[in-house]
């Protein structure tokens, strides 16, 4: 069964909302290296790659549907920040962002009774609900240091242990 117009607009918007993120995260990596925070640098640069792999499995699924591909132009990120947490907060306004947009794909996934595309949009909505758990965690212990040099540097360690594949 062919995808609907409406959703296979839907599905690309999604992959260049996915590359955006991962250009973002990218974006975040930078500043934080330029704040003496290697360990969250590598966690952000983690999430970008990440957010790589999520436009791919997009990509894919329109490849498998014999859909076409279109690539949209991606925003320069936002390089300015105030603190460490004001980056964080940004990651999960960004986190937000996808997880609405996951939403009305659903809803146009549903409407046009394209079951098919279901497990695909199944495994965004569950990671979606980790992701933004794991951005909210580091938000409330960022909150936790209180401006503590050393809480904060251990934070850093902590998250410089990130492997592949871990959920942050
Ligand atoms: Fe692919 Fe973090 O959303």
């Amino acid at each position: 069964m062919a995808l609907t117009k409406e959703l296979e607009q839907a599905l690309n918007a999604q992959v260049t909302l996915e590359l955006e993120s991962a250009h973002q995260y990218l974006a975040l990596s930078a500043w934080l290296e330029c704040e003496g925070l290697p360990g969250m640098a590598h966690w952000m640069r983690m999430q970008s790659g990440e957010e790589n792999e999520h436009a791919m499995k997009f990509f894919e699924f329109l490849i498998d549907r014999n859909a076409s591909v279109k690539l949209g132009a991606l925003p320069a990120p936002k390089t300015e920040f105030d603190s460490v947490i004001d980056v964080f907060r940004a990651s999960l306004a960004a986190e937000q962002r996808v997880t609405a947009a996951i939403n009305n794909i659903y809803a146009i996934a549903v409407e046009a009774r394209d079951f098919a595309s279901y497990p695909l949009l199944d495994w965004f909505v569950n990671e979606q609900v980790e992701e933004e758990a794991t951005v909210q965690q580091i938000i409330d212990d960022l909150e936790r240091t209180k401006g503590s040099g050393h809480a904060l540097l251990m934070l850093d360690r902590e998250m410089g242990a990130r492997r592949q594949g871990d959920e942050g």
